[in-house]
């Protein structure tokens, strides 16, 4: 069995944010990456958005220079116990440590303006200790037909999709908890950005040590 790596390092794929971003037509503006990781999400939304602006903060101090060519400002910290100067970012799009997922979700909405969408296993929305949230903030939900995988490796395993929360909505009880399909990925997509970003063979996207070392 693969040992999970340190802090949940996975770096999303490409084409899961594209196919949430062809859907969701989401404001430009000052957006958080809150566990930025190599900053994959970042590079994937610059992609096909140049209106984007980011912050970024990642508790693995490797993650630093492959992040500041990204995005001006960089934090190397525990997002869990940081809180995002002024201006306010008017989102949150990431795909978190699932361990910490909720705790993640509540310290997201403390600081955005309006969204927070989270990539994460669609079991998020089944939990007793989630319940009391998930009924007082229910997200719109948009599942990924194709199962991402987040290693070089074979295809994933587990079914995902985008969990959005929208304070504006939700604060006026309006069009929240949704559930909106994503269109289906090619094949050829998914083995593309898997070339791109894992390399032909092996990961070697990030430097050596990187899924070892706690800073
Ligand atoms: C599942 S990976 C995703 C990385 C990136 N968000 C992406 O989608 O490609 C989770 C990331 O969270 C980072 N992380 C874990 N705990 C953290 C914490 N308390 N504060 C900030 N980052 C953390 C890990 O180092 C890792 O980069």
């Amino acid at each position: 069995m693969d040992k999970r790596r340190d802090y949940d390092w996975y770096p999303t794929p490409y084409w899961c944010i594209h196919r949430l971003l062809e859907r969701f037509k989401l404001p430009g503006g000052l957006w958080l990456e809150p566990c930025a990781g190599d900053g994959a999400i970042i590079k994937a939304v610059s992609e096909v958005r140049d209106d984007f602006r980011w912050n970024a903060v990642e508790i693995q101090a490797v993650a630093a220079p492959l992040l500041r060519p990204l995005c001006p400002s960089v934090v190397i910290t525990d997002f869990l116990t940081w809180q995002h100067p002024t201006p306010l970012p008017v989102g949150v799009l990431t795909n978190p440590p699932y361990t910490l997922s909720l705790q993640f979700v509540e310290h997201c909405l403390s600081m955005v303006r309006r969204y927070v969408i989270m990539l994460m296993p669609l079991t998020f929305l089944a939990s007793k200790d989630r319940n009391d949230f998930l009924q007082a903030n229910p997200p719109s939900v948009f599942p990924l037909p194709n199962r991402p995988s987040f290693t070089h490796k074979g295809s994933g395993m587990t079914e995902y999709g985008f969990f959005a929360w929208d304070k504006q909505r939700i604060a006026k009880k309006k069009h929240y908890g949704l559930v909106i399909p994503l269109a289906k990925t090619s094949k050829a997509e998914i083995a593309y950005y898997k070339k791109r970003q894992y390399g032909a063979h092996q990961p070697p996207l990030l430097p050596s040590g990187i899924f070892g070392e706690k800073t």
